[in-house]
Protein backbone atom coordinates (compact mmCIF):
# COMPACT_ATOMS: atom_id res chain seq x y z
CA UNK A 1 0.00 0.00 0.00
CA UNK A 2 1.21 3.10 -0.88
CA UNK A 3 1.68 6.23 1.43
CA UNK A 4 -0.06 9.85 0.54
CA UNK A 5 3.19 11.66 -0.25
CA UNK A 6 1.07 14.90 -1.40
CA UNK A 7 3.47 17.74 -0.59
CA UNK A 8 7.50 18.45 -1.26
CA UNK A 9 9.68 20.48 0.64
CA UNK A 10 10.40 24.41 -0.71
CA UNK A 11 13.57 24.45 -3.56
CA UNK A 12 15.25 27.63 -2.74
CA UNK A 13 15.70 30.23 -5.05
CA UNK A 14 18.92 31.67 -5.09
CA UNK A 15 21.07 34.94 -6.77
CA UNK A 16 23.30 33.31 -9.99
CA UNK A 17 26.84 35.23 -9.71
CA UNK A 18 28.47 34.69 -12.79
CA UNK A 19 30.54 37.16 -14.88
CA UNK A 20 28.92 36.85 -18.35
CA UNK A 21 25.36 37.52 -16.46
CA UNK A 22 26.60 40.73 -14.71
CA UNK A 23 28.08 41.84 -18.28
CA UNK A 24 24.89 41.90 -20.19
CA UNK A 25 23.01 42.85 -16.81
CA UNK A 26 20.85 40.30 -16.85
CA UNK A 27 19.60 38.54 -13.36
CA UNK A 28 19.29 35.27 -12.80
CA UNK A 29 17.97 33.66 -9.87
CA UNK A 30 18.55 29.82 -9.40
CA UNK A 31 15.23 27.52 -8.54
CA UNK A 32 17.47 24.56 -6.74
CA UNK A 33 14.95 21.62 -7.35
CA UNK A 34 18.20 19.78 -6.94
CA UNK A 35 18.24 20.69 -3.23
CA UNK A 36 14.67 19.36 -1.80
CA UNK A 37 16.24 16.15 -1.27
CA UNK A 38 19.32 14.32 -1.18
CA UNK A 39 17.48 11.44 -3.25
CA UNK A 40 13.72 12.47 -4.60
CA UNK A 41 14.73 15.37 -5.86
CA UNK A 42 14.43 18.00 -9.26
CA UNK A 43 11.95 18.06 -11.63
CA UNK A 44 11.70 14.39 -11.13
CA UNK A 45 10.09 14.51 -7.81
CA UNK A 46 7.15 16.80 -9.69
CA UNK A 47 6.67 15.34 -12.38
CA UNK A 48 5.97 11.76 -10.10
CA UNK A 49 3.99 13.84 -7.80
CA UNK A 50 0.90 13.29 -9.74
CA UNK A 51 1.47 9.62 -10.66
CA UNK A 52 2.13 8.82 -6.80
CA UNK A 53 -0.99 10.54 -5.51
CA UNK A 54 -2.86 8.22 -8.35
CA UNK A 55 -1.77 5.21 -7.12
CA UNK A 56 -2.16 5.67 -3.56
CA UNK A 57 -5.93 6.96 -4.46
CA UNK A 58 -6.54 3.43 -6.37
CA UNK A 59 -4.29 1.49 -3.52
CA UNK A 60 -2.09 0.20 -6.04
CA UNK A 61 0.39 -1.96 -4.69
CA UNK A 62 3.23 -0.89 -7.03
CA UNK A 63 4.58 1.10 -9.78
CA UNK A 64 6.44 0.38 -12.71
CA UNK A 65 8.28 2.51 -15.43
CA UNK A 66 11.12 2.88 -17.77
CA UNK A 67 14.20 4.29 -18.48
CA UNK A 68 17.85 3.79 -19.26
CA UNK A 69 21.25 2.28 -17.12
CA UNK A 70 21.22 6.44 -16.00
CA UNK A 71 17.78 7.35 -15.48
CA UNK A 72 17.16 10.45 -13.18
CA UNK A 73 13.25 9.09 -13.07
CA UNK A 74 14.06 5.35 -12.52
CA UNK A 75 16.55 6.61 -9.41
CA UNK A 76 13.56 8.78 -7.98
CA UNK A 77 11.06 6.36 -8.06
CA UNK A 78 12.66 3.93 -6.58
CA UNK A 79 14.14 6.07 -3.96
CA UNK A 80 10.43 6.90 -3.12
CA UNK A 81 9.44 3.66 -3.21
CA UNK A 82 11.69 2.32 -0.68
CA UNK A 83 10.92 5.64 1.26
CA UNK A 84 7.30 5.66 1.44
CA UNK A 85 6.80 1.87 1.35
CA UNK A 86 5.41 0.97 -1.95
CA UNK A 87 6.98 -1.92 -4.50
CA UNK A 88 8.37 -0.43 -7.97
CA UNK A 89 9.52 -2.12 -11.14
CA UNK A 90 12.16 -0.61 -13.57
CA UNK A 91 12.22 -1.78 -17.11
CA UNK A 92 15.28 -1.12 -18.86
CA UNK A 93 16.42 0.02 -22.02
CA UNK A 94 18.88 -2.12 -23.52
CA UNK A 95 21.16 -5.25 -22.43
CA UNK A 96 21.78 -5.63 -18.77
CA UNK A 97 24.85 -2.33 -17.30
CA UNK A 98 26.38 -2.12 -14.10
CA UNK A 99 25.95 1.63 -13.51
CA UNK A 100 26.10 3.17 -10.30
CA UNK A 101 22.43 4.06 -10.79
CA UNK A 102 21.47 0.45 -11.28
CA UNK A 103 22.91 -0.45 -8.26
CA UNK A 104 20.98 2.20 -6.72
CA UNK A 105 18.17 1.04 -7.91
CA UNK A 106 19.03 -2.70 -6.98
CA UNK A 107 19.96 -1.24 -3.13
CA UNK A 108 16.44 0.18 -3.35
CA UNK A 109 14.69 -2.94 -3.58
CA UNK A 110 13.51 -1.95 -7.79
CA UNK A 111 12.59 -4.96 -9.68
CA UNK A 112 14.36 -4.54 -12.71
CA UNK A 113 13.82 -6.04 -16.27
CA UNK A 114 15.95 -5.43 -19.46
CA UNK A 115 13.78 -5.09 -22.29
CA UNK A 116 16.77 -4.67 -25.19
CA UNK A 117 17.15 -1.55 -27.71
CA UNK A 118 13.93 -3.18 -29.70
CA UNK A 119 12.14 -4.25 -27.12
CA UNK A 120 12.24 -0.54 -25.30
CA UNK A 121 11.15 1.28 -28.43
CA UNK A 122 8.27 -0.50 -28.77
CA UNK A 123 7.19 1.49 -25.66
CA UNK A 124 4.87 3.55 -27.14
CA UNK A 125 2.79 0.83 -28.99
CA UNK A 126 -1.13 0.01 -27.61
CA UNK A 127 -0.28 -3.27 -26.25
CA UNK A 128 3.12 -2.25 -24.63
CA UNK A 129 1.85 -2.29 -21.07
CA UNK A 130 -0.26 -5.88 -21.11
CA UNK A 131 1.88 -8.35 -20.53
CA UNK A 132 3.52 -5.59 -17.84
CA UNK A 133 0.27 -5.32 -15.86
CA UNK A 134 -0.22 -9.16 -15.91
CA UNK A 135 2.72 -9.48 -14.09
CA UNK A 136 1.97 -7.07 -11.58
CA UNK A 137 -1.72 -6.80 -11.29
CA UNK A 138 -2.91 -3.90 -10.69
CA UNK A 139 0.24 -1.77 -10.23
CA UNK A 140 0.13 1.66 -11.61
CA UNK A 141 1.62 1.89 -14.81
CA UNK A 142 4.18 5.20 -15.19
CA UNK A 143 5.23 6.97 -19.08
CA UNK A 144 8.56 7.02 -19.48
CA UNK A 145 10.49 10.15 -17.62
CA UNK A 146 7.19 10.35 -15.64
CA UNK A 147 5.30 12.22 -18.22
CA UNK A 148 2.50 12.57 -19.49
CA UNK A 149 -0.52 15.05 -18.18
CA UNK A 150 -0.24 14.10 -14.39
CA UNK A 151 3.52 14.55 -14.90
CA UNK A 152 2.92 17.97 -16.31
CA UNK A 153 0.26 18.64 -13.26
CA UNK A 154 2.91 17.94 -10.75
CA UNK A 155 4.85 20.32 -12.62
CA UNK A 156 2.75 22.98 -12.02
CA UNK A 157 3.29 23.33 -8.55
CA UNK A 158 7.31 24.55 -9.51
CA UNK A 159 5.92 28.01 -10.43
CA UNK A 160 3.92 28.49 -6.80
CA UNK A 161 7.34 27.94 -5.33
CA UNK A 162 9.37 30.54 -7.16
CA UNK A 163 6.56 33.03 -6.58
CA UNK A 164 6.54 32.61 -3.09
CA UNK A 165 10.07 33.73 -2.89
CA UNK A 166 10.84 36.08 -5.73
CA UNK A 167 10.20 39.52 -3.22
CA UNK A 168 12.79 38.05 -0.93
CA UNK A 169 15.23 38.24 -4.04
CA UNK A 170 13.85 42.10 -3.46
CA UNK A 171 12.72 40.95 -7.27
CA UNK A 172 9.09 42.69 -7.93
CA UNK A 173 8.48 40.43 -10.80
CA UNK A 174 10.63 38.40 -13.56
CA UNK A 175 10.22 38.29 -16.95
CA UNK A 176 10.64 34.58 -17.84
CA UNK A 177 12.13 30.99 -17.15
CA UNK A 178 15.04 28.83 -18.44
CA UNK A 179 15.25 25.08 -18.15
CA UNK A 180 16.35 22.01 -19.81
CA UNK A 181 13.52 19.83 -21.72
CA UNK A 182 13.81 16.56 -22.59
CA UNK A 183 10.49 15.50 -22.82
CA UNK A 184 9.05 18.68 -22.72
CA UNK A 185 6.53 17.57 -19.53
CA UNK A 186 8.64 20.02 -17.03
CA UNK A 187 8.06 22.82 -19.64
CA UNK A 188 4.55 22.28 -20.27
CA UNK A 189 3.86 22.20 -16.33
CA UNK A 190 5.48 25.52 -16.07
CA UNK A 191 3.35 26.90 -19.29
CA UNK A 192 0.13 26.00 -17.44
CA UNK A 193 0.79 27.20 -14.34
CA UNK A 194 1.87 30.51 -15.64
CA UNK A 195 -1.15 30.92 -17.84
CA UNK A 196 0.85 33.31 -20.43
CA UNK A 197 1.73 35.65 -17.53
CA UNK A 198 5.32 34.59 -18.24
CA UNK A 199 7.24 32.92 -20.98
CA UNK A 200 9.04 29.71 -20.46
CA UNK A 201 12.71 29.14 -22.46
CA UNK A 202 13.17 25.58 -22.87
CA UNK A 203 16.67 24.31 -23.58
CA UNK A 204 16.98 21.22 -25.68
CA UNK A 205 19.22 18.64 -24.14
CA UNK A 206 17.63 16.15 -27.53
CA UNK A 207 17.77 16.70 -30.80
CA UNK A 208 14.86 18.62 -32.60
CA UNK A 209 13.35 15.58 -34.15
CA UNK A 210 12.97 13.92 -30.56
CA UNK A 211 9.33 15.27 -30.58
CA UNK A 212 9.53 17.56 -27.98
CA UNK A 213 7.70 20.58 -29.71
CA UNK A 214 4.43 17.85 -30.56
CA UNK A 215 4.97 17.13 -26.74
CA UNK A 216 4.34 20.24 -24.73
CA UNK A 217 1.66 21.42 -27.70
CA UNK A 218 -0.39 18.21 -26.62
CA UNK A 219 -0.03 18.89 -23.16
CA UNK A 220 -0.19 23.31 -22.78
CA UNK A 221 -3.08 23.48 -26.29
CA UNK A 222 -3.98 26.97 -26.56
CA UNK A 223 -1.35 28.21 -23.68
CA UNK A 224 1.32 27.19 -26.20
CA UNK A 225 2.24 30.66 -27.34
CA UNK A 226 3.89 31.12 -24.20
CA UNK A 227 7.50 28.96 -24.57
CA UNK A 228 9.88 29.02 -27.35
CA UNK A 229 12.38 26.27 -27.34
CA UNK A 230 15.84 26.57 -28.27
CA UNK A 231 18.64 24.13 -29.34
CA UNK A 232 21.22 22.73 -26.50
CA UNK A 233 22.12 18.97 -27.06
CA UNK A 234 25.43 19.76 -28.65
CA UNK A 235 25.08 17.05 -31.29
CA UNK A 236 23.32 14.43 -29.28
CA UNK A 237 21.16 13.45 -26.19
CA UNK A 238 23.99 13.35 -23.68
CA UNK A 239 26.34 14.11 -26.16
CA UNK A 240 29.91 15.49 -24.17
CA UNK A 241 32.75 17.87 -25.64
CA UNK A 242 35.52 19.79 -23.94
CA UNK A 243 34.04 23.34 -23.99
CA UNK A 244 30.73 21.76 -22.53
CA UNK A 245 32.98 20.41 -19.49
CA UNK A 246 34.81 23.68 -19.26
CA UNK A 247 31.91 25.86 -18.95
CA UNK A 248 30.67 23.46 -16.25
CA UNK A 249 33.60 24.14 -14.29
CA UNK A 250 34.12 27.59 -15.06
CA UNK A 251 30.91 28.28 -13.65
CA UNK A 252 30.93 25.50 -10.83
CA UNK A 253 34.04 27.86 -9.80
CA UNK A 254 32.48 30.89 -9.58
CA UNK A 255 29.21 30.07 -8.36
CA UNK A 256 29.16 27.29 -6.50
CA UNK A 257 26.41 25.84 -8.39
CA UNK A 258 26.35 22.10 -9.24
CA UNK A 259 25.70 20.81 -12.81
CA UNK A 260 25.91 18.02 -14.99
CA UNK A 261 26.62 17.66 -18.73
CA UNK A 262 23.28 16.17 -19.78
CA UNK A 263 20.32 18.44 -18.66
CA UNK A 264 21.62 21.76 -16.37
CA UNK A 265 25.09 21.80 -17.64
CA UNK A 266 23.98 22.16 -21.67
CA UNK A 267 20.94 24.52 -20.20
CA UNK A 268 23.20 26.57 -19.12
CA UNK A 269 25.20 27.00 -21.78
CA UNK A 270 22.58 27.93 -24.42
CA UNK A 271 21.59 30.75 -21.90
CA UNK A 272 24.55 32.07 -22.10
CA UNK A 273 25.13 31.70 -25.65
CA UNK A 274 21.84 33.32 -25.67
CA UNK A 275 22.82 36.54 -23.11
CA UNK A 276 26.01 36.94 -25.28
CA UNK A 277 24.09 37.02 -28.64
CA UNK A 278 21.97 39.75 -26.98
CA UNK A 279 18.75 38.35 -26.83
CA UNK A 280 17.71 39.22 -23.65
CA UNK A 281 17.85 43.30 -22.73
CA UNK A 282 19.74 44.47 -19.54
CA UNK A 283 17.23 44.14 -16.38
CA UNK A 284 15.99 41.09 -17.75
CA UNK A 285 14.92 39.09 -14.52
CA UNK A 286 15.31 34.78 -15.28
CA UNK A 287 14.61 31.93 -13.33
CA UNK A 288 16.50 29.31 -13.72
CA UNK A 289 15.35 25.97 -12.83
CA UNK A 290 17.91 23.46 -11.90
CA UNK A 291 16.17 20.72 -12.29
CA UNK A 292 18.36 18.15 -10.02
CA UNK A 293 19.80 14.93 -11.83
CA UNK A 294 23.16 15.06 -10.14
CA UNK A 295 23.40 11.72 -9.67
CA UNK A 296 24.24 10.46 -13.13
CA UNK A 297 27.15 13.05 -12.76
CA UNK A 298 29.25 9.69 -11.87
CA UNK A 299 28.07 9.19 -15.44
CA UNK A 300 31.03 11.38 -16.21
CA UNK A 301 33.80 11.13 -13.60
C1 LIG B 1 17.95 16.50 -14.64
C2 LIG B 1 16.89 16.60 -15.67
N1 LIG B 1 16.62 17.79 -16.20
C3 LIG B 1 15.70 17.95 -17.17
C4 LIG B 1 14.98 16.86 -17.63
C5 LIG B 1 13.98 17.07 -18.72
O1 LIG B 1 12.68 17.04 -18.20
P1 LIG B 1 11.43 16.86 -19.16
O2 LIG B 1 11.50 15.44 -19.69
O3 LIG B 1 10.26 17.07 -18.30
O4 LIG B 1 11.57 17.83 -20.27
C6 LIG B 1 15.20 15.60 -17.09
C7 LIG B 1 14.44 14.42 -17.48
O5 LIG B 1 14.39 13.89 -18.49
C8 LIG B 1 16.19 15.45 -16.09
O6 LIG B 1 16.48 14.26 -15.56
Amino acid sequence: MLHDVRAFPQAPLQPLQLSWLSRAGIDVAVLRLDLIDPLISGNKAFKLLEHLNLAYANAAPGIISLGGAWSNHLHALAAAGKRFGFATAGLLRGQPQDTPTVRDLQAFGMHLHWLGYAGYRARHRADFWAPWQARYPHWQCVPEGGGGVLGAQGCAQIVAQARAQRSALGWDDYHGWWLAAGSGTTLAGLVLAEQGAHPVYGALAVPADHGVAPTVEALVGPAGAAYRLYDACRGGFAKVDESLLRFIAECEAESALPLEPVYTGKALLALRDQVEAGAFAAGTRLIFLHTGGLQGRRGFA
